[in-house]
């Protein structure tokens, strides 16, 4: 018996070693530029410095696409009927990570740097720091709503670039069923698209 024991304590702490969850600080939800400028501001760029964001920043960033803004759980993009089916996935140099609002963490998907994955024809992703992948289950309502809700987020997340200082690219050219193996996506979920964002060079 104790050796079992002894031997469940050792599986788990490995496990706990193992797994390389990212806390994230509480989201800063003021500050910025006015609204008007930053509408005025957000721009496409190509070029991004390899510079990685502060955790802080990460933070602030992730919870304008997708965080929680209200006491009843509501988020920062609206989603059809408040299904709240959509999840953002996290591409940065040592491994990926699906971003969790509820316990304002990134849980560990895989050690792989899978920006290459991301980047296609376009080199600048694989050096870029952060790429988001946004993914949602298969539409069945006709009406495309997850692409919708992507739409929202990378929205709120060029606003967001725009009003910190940041260089950011939503991108399409993704290899989409290279991506949805490495991430583990079931048959059921689909990347919609993904994002990519730095500091300017
Ligand atoms: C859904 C979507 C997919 C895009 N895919 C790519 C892409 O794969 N690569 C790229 O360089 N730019 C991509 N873009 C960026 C557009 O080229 C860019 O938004 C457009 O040229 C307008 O420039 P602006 O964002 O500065 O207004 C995409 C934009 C959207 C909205």
């Amino acid at each position: 018996m104790k050796k079992i024991l002894l031997l469940t304590f050792f599986c788990l702490s490995y496990a706990t070693a193992q797994a390389k969850d990212i806390a994230l600080p509480r989201p800063e939800t003021s500050g910025g530029m006015p609204l008007m400028e930053a509408v005025a501001a957000r721009r496409t760029h190509r070029e991004f410095s390899p510079r990685r964001l502060e955790t802080q920043t990460l933070s602030n960033l992730l919870w304008t696409a997708w965080g929680i803004s209200s006491t009843d759980g509501k988020r920062t993009i609206p989603t059809a009927r408040n299904q709240q089916n959509f999840d953002v996935y996290v591409l940065l140099d040592d491994g990926s990570y699906i971003y969790d609002a509820q316990n304002n963490q990134l849980r560990q998907i895989g050690d792989k740097d899978l920006r290459p994955l991301a980047a296609t024809s376009q080199n600048f992703v694989k050096t870029a720091p952060l790429t988001l992948v946004f993914v949602a289950p298969k539409d069945t309502s006709g009406h495309n709503y997850a692409a919708l809700h992507a739409g929202s987020a990378y929205q709120n997340v060029g606003l967001f670039c725009a009003a910190f200082g940041l260089n950011n690219v939503v991108r399409g050219l993704i290899d989409y069923d290279a991506l949805h193996e490495a991430l583990g996506l079931s048959a059921e979920q689909e990347v919609i698209t993904s994002q990519t964002i730095g500091y300017p060079q």
